[in-house]
């Protein structure tokens, strides 16, 4: 029998970051973290298991994949569907509206698309619905993928190790209810990251001085960032989402040897955002691990963000996004 579904996923942005696992095998963060859903940037996947194919096989926007991008989809497959060797193989086409592995979010929009696609192929599009399993299953993907699941603004708990329901993700304000919200994203002409963010993850469990400072600060930043949702005080989640990205990065910087995602032009865009916010516009910064700045703002102040990124040398194009939607199946993949 084949078996087939399709879904789109939307990218998240983290405005109080996750950085590091309490369980390997079950891929646990060990403090929450919360995320802004992005409008229509994501990621469109495909997955048909059929009696027909001879092997399994992964398509990122045309281009048949192979190494290690391959192994963790095919082991998320096996996981989530519990197939025996003898089930059919799978094929899996995947198109990004985001460049891919670049510290743009595509494996959170990517693994999102693929959990819920694979769920609905395998066993059936009711069996989506299931929410604490299915969040579970992003989250064993990659963990940003369980708040790409949801709409709008979206907290992923902190796990406790050995328990895999402990932490999924909770939608903590829906997308039409901060209409104002924005989020502008520079991207520059990179390509993916030289190192995994699980890999860039161990590697600062490990050996940085600032982990545990990172991770207690976490903690705070989220209940201060769902307590300035609810007043949708813009300020206050702008200071707290500037400060998580700079607090990851300064763990990241404190490893042995430092991990250091930011370019030159990171920077400029840091102190562009900040000379705005001298002149008293609304505007934060956020980067995650990758080079490629983002900034939290309001409607009447997004075009002269885009402006200011846009200005700077090295920056590509510029992306704006409202809150977007949560994740959801497709007749069909374009
Ligand atoms: O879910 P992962 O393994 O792709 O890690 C995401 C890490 C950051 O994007 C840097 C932060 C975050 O919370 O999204």
């Amino acid at each position: 029998m084949i078996r087939e579904a399709c879904a789109f996923a939307n990218a998240n942005i983290a405005l109080v970051k996750y950085w590091g696992k309490c369980d390997d095998p079950l891929n646990l963060p060990a403090a929450p973290s919360l995320s802004f859903t992005l409008h229509q940037l994501g990621t469109y996947t495909r997955v048909r298991f059929d009696p027909a194919y001879d092997s399994n096989q992964l398509w990122i926007n045309g281009v048949l994949q192979t190494g290690e991008a391959t192994q963790r989809v095919f082991a998320h497959l096996s996981r989530l569907t519990e197939r025996k060797p003898t089930d059919p193989c799978v094929h899996v086409y995947t198109r990004n509206a985001l460049p891919t592995a670049s510290g743009l979010a595509s494996s959170a929009s990517g693994f999102a698309a693929l959990t819920l696609a694979a769920t609905a192929a395998w066993f059936g599009p009711e069996r989506t619905k299931e929410m604490p399993w299915i969040s579970t299953q992003a989250r064993q993907g990659s963990a940003s993928a369980a708040r790409s699941l949801l709409g709008g603004l979206v907290v992923l708990s902190e796990g406790q190790p050995g328990d895999n329901l402990s932490s999924r993700a909770t939608q903590i304000l829906a997308e039409d209810q901060w209409p104002d919200l924005q989020m502008v994203l520079g991207v520059l002409d990179e390509g993916p990251k030289p190192l995994s963010s699980t890999q860039a993850m161990n590697h600062t469990r490990q050996s940085s001085i600032y982990y545990d400072a990172f991770l207690r600060a976490a903690r705070t930043d989220v209940a201060q960032a769902i307590d300035s949702i609810h007043h949708r005080d813009l300020e206050q989640l702008g200071d707290i989402t500037e400060c998580s990205a700079l607090r990851m990065h300064a763990a990241l910087w404190g490893a042995h040897p430092g991990i250091v995602y930011f370019r030159g032009v990171t920077l400029e865009a840091l102190h562009a955002i900040r000379a705005l916010r001298t002149q008293g516009h609304p505007a934060w910064f956020t980067c995650d691990a990758g080079p490629h700045p983002k900034v939290l703002t309001n409607r009447a102040t997004a075009a002269l963000v885009g402006e200011t990124l846009q200005s700077i040398p090295s920056i590509r194009h510029v992306l704006f996004s409202s809150l977007g939607a949560a994740a959801r199946l497709c007749t069909e993949c374009p």
